[in-house]
């Protein structure tokens, strides 16, 4: 039976690893996410023939509540919500192998062999990985609420006086337990150690994630997915499950990388990310001195210019998320189309609230992928693009983050729609987008502002272009 579990273990882990390079491209994500699932139905399931296993009941009432609330969360989830459910998740999956490793120091506590400074090690891995984890998540969670704790607003980055030295200090005395009940895991003292190791990794997460602000929380949410899979790999190691390694370094390894992707794409390190208490107020929010009148438009005038466009680029940002405009925006782009303009989707990295957020959206539009250019496409030949249609972008096409070294967002890599010959910026006023600043595009000469809600505003287009 051991021989046919581990064979169904390394088919559902070639099944993880062809789910995962499915997931890279748009048109293969969704076959990629049921092919990665196959495989953890087979995994769950080989896990189940076990011979160890001693009561099915609990198993049972497990699957049956998490596949209830799984399946109602995924159901009725907003899109921009999703990274809220993610962390939710993340958390859990942390909590998850925490439990394993403390369960099993237990376990192997009351049985007559104790454990020993091989078993421990992952054991604690498990506990501490798992325990910042689940705290850290919630806290991220609770950011991305925006809730507040009395007076506090957790969303901003939350910063005091020595918080560094604090957090090293704090992770030193981990470590430090962690390496006493490892010398001596059955000692007087061990179980002590265990709890305070717990008690002090939940700190850790609430601490490593308190000074994070909100425009980062998508790395951080990224970071704590990697943890998570880290965590599940300790666990798989504390009660040796081969495809709880593989799966848990497969979550590890591609959050680690998604993370670092996110980072370049914002011009940012990871220690920027995490040290720097962006989004706290602290930081330098400058806009350019250059500003001046935004210039209003309205959608019948807007009708008329891109009436005589040959080329448009339409820059899609989180604003559309908000408003859902996706379908009205494919519309407006088949209408232009047929009026005979080259018509293309460029496409922001980090535009709305996800990776990959910006493509969801279009293909839930059914928007051809062909017709989706990336930023370092379509910059250099932005010069040569009649009108671009900026549709709830405000960051990812602010020329400050290009232009003043004096911004909190310069050196992020921009669509720079400003070298554009007409901007329109469709958004419902002149407040700014998720770094807190103001964006100088929306004084520029060939900028006109759409002002109002997106879906509305490309429906008022749309009308114009069947009626005119
Ligand atoms: P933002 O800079 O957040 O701007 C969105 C704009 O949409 C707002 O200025 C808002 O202006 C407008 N808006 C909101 N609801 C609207 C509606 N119903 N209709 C029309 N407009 C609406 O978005 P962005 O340009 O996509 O930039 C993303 C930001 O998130 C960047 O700062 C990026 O660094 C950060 N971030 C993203 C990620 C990922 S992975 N995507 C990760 C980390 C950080 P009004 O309120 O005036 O309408």
């Amino acid at each position: 039976m051991t021989f046919a579990i581990e064979l169904i273990y390394i088919v559902a882990a070639l099944l993880f690893a062809l789910g995962l390079k499915l997931l890279s491209s748009p048109a293969t994500a969704r076959r990629g996410n049921l092919i990665s699932a196959l495989g953890m139905l087979l995994a769950v399931s080989a896990t189940l023939l076990n011979q160890g296993i001693v009561s099915y009941q609990w198993i049972a009432v497990g699957i049956l509540v998490g596949a209830v609330i799984g399946a109602f969360a995924a159901r009725t989830v907003a899109m921009t919500s999703m990274p809220e459910m993610v962390a939710l998740f993340n958390g859990s999956g942390g909590l998850a192998s925490l439990l394993v490793g403390w369960a099993e120091y237990a376990r192997s506590q009351s049985a007559s062999t104790s454990v020993d400074t091989g078993s421990a090690v992952p054991i604690m891995l498990a506990v501490l990985i798992g325990g910042i984890t689940f705290t850290g998540s919630i806290i991220a969670w609770a950011k991305l609420q925006d809730l507040k704790l009395g007076k506090i607003k957790l969303g901003p980055a939350i910063l005091f006086p020595g918080q560094q030295v604090f957090n090293s200090i704090l992770l030193l005395a981990i470590l430090t337990c962690i390496v006493l009940l490892a010398i001596d895991p059955s000692g007087p003292n061990a179980q002590t150690f265990l709890y305070v190791v717990i008690g002090l990794s939940f700190l850790m997460g609430i601490m490593s994630v308190l000074p994070i602000g909100g425009a980062d929380m998508p790395v951080v949410i990224s970071l704590l997915n990697s943890y998570s899979g880290l965590a599940a790999c300790a666990a798989g190691f504390v009660i040796t499950n081969n495809i709880l390694i593989v799966a848990g370094s497969l979550v590890g390894a591609s959050g680690i990388i998604l993370t670092k992707i996110m980072c370049k794409a914002m011009n940012r390190s990871l220690a920027n990310v995490l040290f720097s208490g962006f989004g706290s107020g602290a930081g330098k929010v400058a806009a350019s001195g250059e500003q001046g009148e935004a210039k209003p438009i309205n959608a019948e005038d807007t009708f008329f210019i891109l009436e005589a466009a040959s080329s448009v680029a339409i820059v899609p940002g989180y604003g559309l998320a908000v408003a859902q405009a996706q379908h009205a925006v494919k519309e407006l782009g088949d209408l232009l189309e047929d009026n005979g303009a080259e018509v293309r989707y460029a496409i922001h990295p980090v535009a709305g609230r996800m990776p990959g957020h910006m493509n969801v959206l279009l293909a839930e539009a059914d928007v051809p992928y062909d017709s989706l250019v990336e930023m370092d496409d379509i910059n250099p030949i932005i010069e040569t693009v009649d009108v671009v249609l900026v549709i709830g972008a405000n960051d990812v096409v602010n020329p400050d983050a290009r232009d003043n070294p004096d911004s909190s967002i310069f050196g992020m890599p921009i669509i720079e729609v400003d070298r554009a010959k007409t901007v329109i910026v469709s958004k419902r006023s002149m407040r700014t987008g998720f770094a807190g600043i103001q964006n100088p595009l929306f004084f520029k000469d060939n900028t006109r502002m759409l002002f109002g809600d997106a879906k509305a505003s490309v429906q008022a287009l749309v009308s114009e272009f069947k009626s005119g």
